[in-house]
């Protein structure tokens, strides 16, 4: 059976670990948080939805989907601001539910199904967090996991649900043995999934009402109802098109038309996938991202920003005011949407073998194709390393 390794991570969500990958999938300092400041708060979404009522999004490695949660959750607050009548300062529920000005269409894209459908499910904000059951890479996790985050980021419950409606009907038998097992049930939250059995017993009016009484006692009946409620509403009126593509994203970006606003690159490090962070899968991207869009992504190798240069983009840096320093890069084709620079330093470091980029031509090599030939070509490169270049720079004062 497919198997899960599952840790809470500082802010109460959910991280996992690829034994594949040998990698971990989400920050041990917060899952949500990384999500939230990583990929939601650079791409200015308020000044996005001043300029368009109607954004494309490109969400690559969905995994669990917290990126996808998070700008679910982003899309909500905004409605709920839009509803706040100015001269009253009063919340107004009618124009929350009811605002068709905004539309959100969100392509996922991820080549685990399991990890995908079991997405809506997962806790994102446990209070008390308990790691006993880690039984993998103990000592690595553990420590990665000392010290703790401020909650400063929570989904509104709608989001869960909203999730769940989009993706219940992807959810196969596989899945759902991961998702009622006891083994694992510590993190999945039990309301969603007893929502997702009240979907597939197709409960409305012909439910037995003894299953649905027993249900709503559990889960706090005035709460949960009201955010069920509210969910459904904005399902019914707001225009938010979610698709799962379930595909090497390479492919999938390739038979695909649409023009994005913003792209969410969340892919293993380039050590572990370099099959998504080639210049020949930037230049795809280029081909589907706005001339006022963004890509954004968490690293800042110089590979990584050599090659969506190549790729024809402006690059510059996503600063981080929480840990203060620079925590991930965004590729734009307009410059003027870059806040951060890259400094004297970055620009240097690209010149070095450290910004010799991965290859993929006809976007379908094996990771471990892509990283030989790489390995070839810094071998053979007349440029100065990386170490020497920092030598003679003198210090990192700007990484
Ligand atoms: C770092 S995790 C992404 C975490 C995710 N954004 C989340 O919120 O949970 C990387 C993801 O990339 C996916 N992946 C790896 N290679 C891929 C490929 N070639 N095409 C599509 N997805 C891929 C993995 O299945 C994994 O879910």
């Amino acid at each position: 059976m497919y198997e899960l390794y599952a840790y809470f991570t500082n802010d109460g969500s959910v991280g996992l670990f690829s034994p594949e990958a040998d990698d971990i999938y989400h920050s041990t300092y917060g899952a949500l948080t990384e999500a939230y400041e990583k990929f939601i708060l650079p791409a200015n979404l308020d000044d996005l939805f001043k300029r368009k009522s109607e954004i494309k999004v490109l969400d690559i490695c969905f995994g669990i989907g917290y990126n996808t949660k998070s700008l679910i959750n982003k899309f909500l607050e905004i409605l709920y601001n839009e509803a706040i009548d100015v001269d009253n300062n009063k919340y107004n529920s009618k124009v929350y539910t009811n605002n068709t000005k905004r539309k959100i269409f969100i392509h996922a894209i991820d080549n685990d199904k399991i990890l995908a459908n079991l997405s809506p499910f997962f806790v994102a904000g446990k209070d008390k967090i308990i790691n006993s059951r880690l039984n993998f890479k103990q000592d690595k996790i553990k420590r990665m996991l000392s010290g703790k985050t401020k909650t400063c980021f929570r989904l509104k419950k709608e989001t869960e649900i909203i999730l769940l409606d989009k993706i219940k009907d992807y959810i196969d038998s596989e899945s759902e043995k991961i998702l009622f097992s006891k083994k694992y049930s510590v993190f999945f939250d039990s309301y969603i999934i007893g929502l997702y059995k009240l979907y597939k017993m197709k409960i409305g009016k012909y439910a037995p009402l003894r299953y649905l009484n027993a249900f709503l006692h559990n889960i706090y009946y005035k709460y949960i109802s009201c955010s069920y409620k509210k969910a459904l509403k904005v399902l019914k009126t707001v225009d938010l098109n979610f698709e799962l593509n379930i595909d090497d994203a390479r492919s999938a970006i390739k038979n695909d038309t649409q023009i994005y606003d913003l792209i969410f690159l969340d892919a293993f490090t380039p050590a572990k996938c370099p099959c998504l962070w080639t210049v020949d899968f930037f230049k795809l991207l280029y081909n589907h991202l706005d001339n006022e869009g963004m890509i954004l992504t968490y690293s800042n190798s110089a590979a990584v920003r050599n090659a969506f240069m190549h790729a024809g983009f402006y690059i510059g840096k996503i600063y981080s005011e929480r840990e203060n320093k620079f925590t991930g890069t965004v590729a734009v084709k307009n410059k003027s949407l870059i806040k951060h620079d890259l400094s004297e330093f970055d620009l240097g470091l690209l010149k070095t073998k450290a910004g010799i980029f991965y290859r993929d031509k006809k976007l379908s090599a094996l990771n471990e194709a892509i990283i030989e030939q790489h390995k070839k070509e810094v071998e053979n490169s007349d440029l100065i390393s990386s170490s020497r270049f920092i030598k003679q720079f003198g210090r990192k004062n700007d990484i």
